[in-house]
């Protein structure tokens, strides 16, 4: 029997008790379609840090290398500065594993309120491919004069022509194989101010393009995007991005296809090993309460089904999801669910089975 070997790295906050409800989902779904997995546990987080002042040991980092996936559950804690875990496990996962596609569906499941009053289902439902290791998170810049008056701060934006090129080829192949009415893949970009890296984006767009001649091409404004997302987000089917923008527009797309409670996201090297994680972060006023809601993370898990090729074992976890939605929940936000974490687990896990 087929055994898949998935790292879990449940993190902080409330991240360990969704990602237990995702590998309740995981083993349901296994069980029922005939494979395994053998889950590893790594207590990298703030606690970690906090007690060792160890954030990602390059012998962690080797070892995950050799696995056949990732499942993280939130990284962050009130009691570390901000930035020391976020660059230190966080964004050292995803430059260190070249996890270069962070791909951020956004869809609307029957039954989850969106606040975009006039808009359904069947209007939010695209993705967005967002570029995962370069841009304004390169790290590139740094201080002159600091702390004097005349203090100077630079923070780049790195483009490479083979980071950018690699992401869109990744968008158009996304594009090609989506089940969705139109073929539409967006470019979401500031060509008209930032006119050094768009135009690098722009000319690797279009001339990607030309071995997708069935995909449409549409290219719109980062801050137009914003707009068109809350006015007609039906207009989209895929959106290729850079990391900051995508970083921005996937926090206003989880807003209108029902909140943290249920968007997921993977950090993908198509040649390698890839981390699926719910968006949300580890929200530490609920940790420990039995509040949050696990179906981010439940999803974060069926996105990695998906990757791994288990598609029968990820469609039986998306209809349990469905299910749970529409049949057992009030709401998806944290302590207004009606049910605690664990029981939308357990529910999520009867429709698998049954
Ligand atoms: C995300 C998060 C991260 C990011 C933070 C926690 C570093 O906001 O995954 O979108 O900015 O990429
Ligand atoms: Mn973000």
């Amino acid at each position: 029997m087929k055994t898949y070997k998935i790292a879990v790295i449940p993190g902080d906050g409330t991240g360990p008790e969704v990602t237990a409800e995702a590998l309740k989902a995981l083993k349901a779904a296994a069980v029922k379609t005939g494979f395994k997995f053998r889950f590893v546990h790594y207590d990298l987080g703030g606690e970690r840090y906090l007690k060792k002042g160890e954030l990602l040991p390059d012998a962690v980092l080797d070892e995950l290398r050799t696995l056949d996936a990732i499942l993280l559950g939130a990284i962050g804690h009130p009691g570390v500065p901000p930035g020391v875990l976020e660059t230190g496990i966080l964004l050292r996962l995803r430059f260190s594993l070249d996890l270069y596609i962070n791909l951020r569906p956004v869809v609307l499941y029957p039954g989850v309120r969106t606040p975009l009053r006039d808009k359904g289902p069947e209007d939010i439902d695209f993705v967005v491919v967002r570029e995962n290791t370069e841009g304004l998170y390169a790290g590139s810049g740094g201080f002159l004069r600091k702390g004097t008056t005349a203090e100077v701060a630079i923070q780049e934006s790195v483009n490479t022509r083979q980071g950018v090129e690699r992401c869109i080829r990744f968008a158009f192949d996304y594009c090609r194989k989506r089940n969705s009415r139109e073929k539409k893949l967006t470019l979401c970009g500031k060509t008209n101010v930032l006119t050094y890296a768009w135009n690098l984006w722009e000319r690797v767009f279009h001339e990607v393009g030309k071995d997708y001649p069935d995909i449409e091409k549409d290219y719109a404004h980062v801050d137009a995007i914003c707009m068109w997302m809350i006015k007609n987000p039906e207009f989209f089917d895929v959106i290729v991005t850079d990391n900051m923008f995508g970083d921005i527009i996937t926090d206003l797309g989880a807003m209108i296809q029902g909140g943290m409670g249920i968007a997921a996201g993977g950090n993908i090297n198509p040649g390698g090993v890839s981390m699926f994680e719910p968006i949300g972060g580890s929200a530490p006023k609920y940790a420990g309460q039995n509040k949050i809601n696990p179906l981010a993370a439940i999803c974060a898990a069926q996105m990695m089904l998906e990757h791994l090729g288990e598609t029968r074992a990820a469609d039986l976890i998306l209809g349990a999801v469905k299910k749970t939605i529409q049949n057992d929940l009030r709401s998806l936000d944290a302590g207004r669910m009606g049910l605690g974490t664990r029981e939308v687990g357990d529910r999520v896990v009867k429709y698998i089975r049954s």
